[in-house]
């Protein structure tokens, strides 16, 4: 058996305008996705997931594309749970030149599914990472970052970026501008999260920026305005000025809120966090609901979380410097 695992990220800036070539920070997070392949002697896959908000369920199913699933569950939830899987799988089968490989698998993540914090770039990742290993093949993790990207694209319908996989593949506080992709400096940072317990749908969220920015020339003006501030918030995040890295992001949080991808309970958090003091606090990720992302030293936003209406979790998150790495079976 041979285990992975790899972090998911916040975004610090940039969600949504990277879409249209402008530049994106994110920044992996020490919450991981963990992921244990056992290659077994026919073609099919077995996976069985636990914590993936999916309660723990299992499918088993043979390589071809067709064949249905057998298992007990809708079929959105088995897309939801499998689909990355099954596109990590593609790439590792590709990769070690194993075609008809069968794998037993488990995943076990610490990410909230679909929540702004990377969950299917650390699956992917984590996935492909582990089922090369297991046949022998040892990918450097630019590679690995590229082939969870083309994974994604699969699943997502050709509508991702580099950012997601690209962090979770390398870790540490990533820059991400169209196919150019590279670490960047980073302090530690005073990361809190918190998580309204639902999610946003990707697909759909992009969408709506699309059209906005195809009706309004503001609309298309505010995603250029998001890259001045990401361009600003890289000197900033190099100089460890976190004051200004707070305003920063609660800047970002406003044009974002233009662009009609937050939602109520972000809105509620973020407001929460700007109560308690926080430095600045935004929606990561798609939005719709899911996470925001705050910066605060003192325990005062944590807090104030745990008592805002529509928070579900709040939790400290230090950035993981470490991307994908190999774990003790
Ligand atoms: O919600 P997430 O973590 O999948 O992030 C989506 C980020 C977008 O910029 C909206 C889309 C993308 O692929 O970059």
């Amino acid at each position: 058996m041979t285990v992975s695992s790899a972090p998911g990220k916040v975004y610090l800036f940039g969600e949504h305008a990277v879409v249209y070539g402008e530049p994106a920070v994110p920044c992996a997070i020490e919450r991981r996705a963990t992921v244990s392949v056992e290659q077994r002697d026919d073609d099919r896959l077995r996976v069985h997931a636990e914590d993936l908000s999916l309660d723990g369920f299992t499918v088993e199913y043979s390589s071809d594309a067709d064949a249905t699933p057998d298992v007990d569950a809708s079929e959105s939830l088995v897309r939801a749970g499998v689909g990355y899987v099954d596109a990590a799988v593609s790439q590792a089968r590709e990769a070690a030149d194993a075609p008809d490989a069968g794998f037993d698998i488990t995943i076990e993540s610490a990410i909230p599914l679909g929540a702004g914090l990377g969950s299917s770039a650390a699956v992917t990742v984590a996935g492909i990472d582990a089922a090369t290993r297991e046949l022998g093949v040892e990918l450097p993790a630019t590679e690995l970052a590229d082939r969870a990207y083309r994974a994604e694209l699969a699943v997502q319908d050709g509508e991702a970026s580099r950012a997601d996989t690209f962090c979770s593949a390398t870790g540490g506080a990533v820059r991400v501008e169209g196919d150019d992709c590279r670490a960047i400096e980073a302090p530690d940072l005073p990361i809190v999260v918190g998580f309204d317990g639902g999610a946003g749908d990707t697909g759909e969220l992009v969408a709506g920026v699309r059209a906005l920015r195809e009706e309004y020339d503001f609309a298309a003006d505010t995603v250029e305005s998001i890259g001045d501030v990401v361009r600003r918030g890289e000197d900033v995040l190099a100089d460890g000025d976190l004051e200004e890295l707070g305003r920063l992001m609660s800047f970002n949080h406003g044009l974002l809120e233009a662009l009609g991808v937050s939602s109520r309970s972000l809105d509620n958090m973020v407001w929460a966090a700007r109560d308690a003091g926080a430095l600045g606090a935004k929606l990561t990720g798609a939005g719709g609901g899911g996470c925001i992302v705050a910066l605060d030293p003192t325990d005062e936003t944590k807090t104030a979380l745990q008592f805002t209406p529509g928070c579900e979790e709040a939790f400290r998150a230090e950035l993981d410097t470490e991307g994908v790495r190999a774990e003790e079976p």
